[in-house]
């Protein structure tokens, strides 16, 4: 049999790039390809990209500097770009980096064989099209890279909600459901092969929506059937779009133990006036009604969040609302970011980028403090509890430690002893930083 020629994939971005990164290699495998982590072996560099803020796509650009060297070194190298940079600047693409063999979008990654099978004639190739349908349901992902233990599933594609700031929508396009079946499937597959955590993927999953046979599945009713998969397999979600989370979601979470009491609903601003012009369609006050909601239905139920600071017309006031939703939320986690105008979105059409950069910094630095002491304040108050730990690896500070999180997603490290990775292990607190927890082994008795 003849060898494979090898493939480096690097991703980018979000947990949907992975989860792409992860089909790309399962399409590429099956056209003799395979996967290698070692660059300097690879015949063929992709490069999974993300626009979701300037800085993202600098990151892409730097990297192609260094590929133009080893290409130098090795002509027969192929450099492709695919994701969301890939959609965003289609052909600009190839006009700015000349090194770059190939473009791919989000839809068009069943035409890599093609593409390739073009630059290897000695043309540039380049495929963008959006899709309406592609989900790449029927295709297994390769899950080579992970830890073996937790996956991604997505279970859509794409989003329709046009939040002003944002880019996603044009470079994922129109919101589309992968058939249920293949989603219980695919996790099925998974935890045959050892898996116990499957975090199933979508910009918005409570618009989960697939109807057949005049049958609607809805997205508590796909998570309920995938928590049947198994009681040992954990199942997550992300992320929750606020205006979509339902009572009805919280009660299904409610009632299965192996659905995580974990929710990331990123709230954005604390101020209405901003979340009016960032399209986000709620306002604080139904934000806080559902996150009430939240704690009612799930009182350990862990809630993290996403916040932009330095929108467009942000004040010092409409910064204090954030602080001040934070501290009232008392979010475990938060990933916090700097707004970065992104061309062609509403924002940039319709607003100025107005907050200077000195401020936009500081504001960032204050909401970081803020989550700095939330984060740590919430870990305090689990040191003393018992938790049941899905191990996912060996610690890499010390190979007598292991680590794995619990439900609620939070980091715990603990002595070995005699377990593995994709054991469950009752542990209890005993001391925490901002960002882990460590813990000891609670003996049966
Ligand atoms: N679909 C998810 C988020 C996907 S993007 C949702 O709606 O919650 C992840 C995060 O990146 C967003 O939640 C937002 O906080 C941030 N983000 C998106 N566009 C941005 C921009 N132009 N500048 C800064 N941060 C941005
Ligand atoms: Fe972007 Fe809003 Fe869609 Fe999230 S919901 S991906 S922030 S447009
Ligand atoms: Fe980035 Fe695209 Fe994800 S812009 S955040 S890789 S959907």
């Amino acid at each position: 049999m003849e060898e494979k020629k090898k493939v480096y994939i690097e991703t980018y971005g979000c947990q949907m790039n992975i989860s792409d990164s992860e089909i790309i290699e399962s399409i590429l495998y099956n056209h003799d390809y395979e996967p290698t982590a070692d660059m300097k072996m690879a015949d063929l560099i992709f490069m999974n990209t993300c626009s979701i803020r300037d800085n993202a796509e600098q990151r892409v650009r730097k990297r192609l500097n260094e590929l133009h060297a080893l290409k130098r070194r090795k002509p027969s190298l192929v450099i492709g770009i695919l994701g969301c940079m890939a959609e965003r600047l289609k052909e600009k693409l190839l006009e700015e980096e000349k090194h770059i063999d190939l473009i791919a979008g989000p839809d068009a990654y069943r035409s890599l064989p093609q593409l390739l099978e073009q630059v290897g004639s000695g043309q540039k190739a380049i495929n963008t099209l959006l899709s309406a349908d592609e989900t790449y349901a029927d295709i297994n992902p390769v899950r080579l890279s992970g830890n073996g233990i937790t996956a991604f599933i997505s279970i859509m594609r794409g989003c329709e909600n046009f939040c002003a700031y944002c880019v996603v929508p044009y470079t994922r396009g129109k919101e589309r459901s992968r058939n249920p079946k293949s989603i219980v499937d695919e996790a099925k597959g998974l935890f045959q092969q050892g898996f116990r955590e499957v975090t199933l993927l979508g910009q918005n999953v409570n618009s989960y929506r697939w109807e057949e046979n005049e049958i609607i599945t809805k997205f508590p009713m796909l998570l309920e059937e995938v928590t049947r998969v198994d009681p040992k397999l954990r199942v997550r979600f992300a992320t929750s779009h606020p205006k979509d989370l339902s009572d009805d979601l919280l009660k299904v979470i409610a009632a299965h133990d192996n659905i995580c009491k974990s929710i990331h609903l990123p709230v954005q601003s604390g101020s209405s006036r901003m979340l009016k012009l960032m399209n986000r369609n709620y306002t604080r006050e139904w934000y806080t009604e559902r996150v009430e909601s939240i704690r009612k239905h799930l009182p350990d139920c862990a809630i993290s969040t996403d916040i932009i600071t330095g929108f467009s017309g942000e004040t010092e006031e409409d910064h204090k609302d954030t602080l001040s939703l934070m501290r009232w939320a008392e979010y475990d986690y938060a990933f916090m970011f700097k707004y970065s105008e992104r061309p062609n979105t509403i924002a940039a059409k319709k607003y100025k980028d107005d907050v200077p950069e000195t401020d936009k910094s500081r504001r960032l630095d204050d909401i970081i403090a803020m989550q700095q002491e939330l984060s740590l304040i919430s870990n305090k108050k689990d040191v003393g509890k018992v938790f049941e730990v899905l191990v996912e690896g060996v610690s890499k500070r010390s190979s007598e430690k292991l680590y794995g999180r619990n439900s609620q997603n939070k980091v715990v490290v603990f002595l070995r002893a005699h377990h593995n990775p994709g054991d469950y292990v009752k542990v209890r607190i005993e001391s925490c930083t901002a960002a882990t927890l460590r813990g000891a082994e609670v003996q049966d008795t």
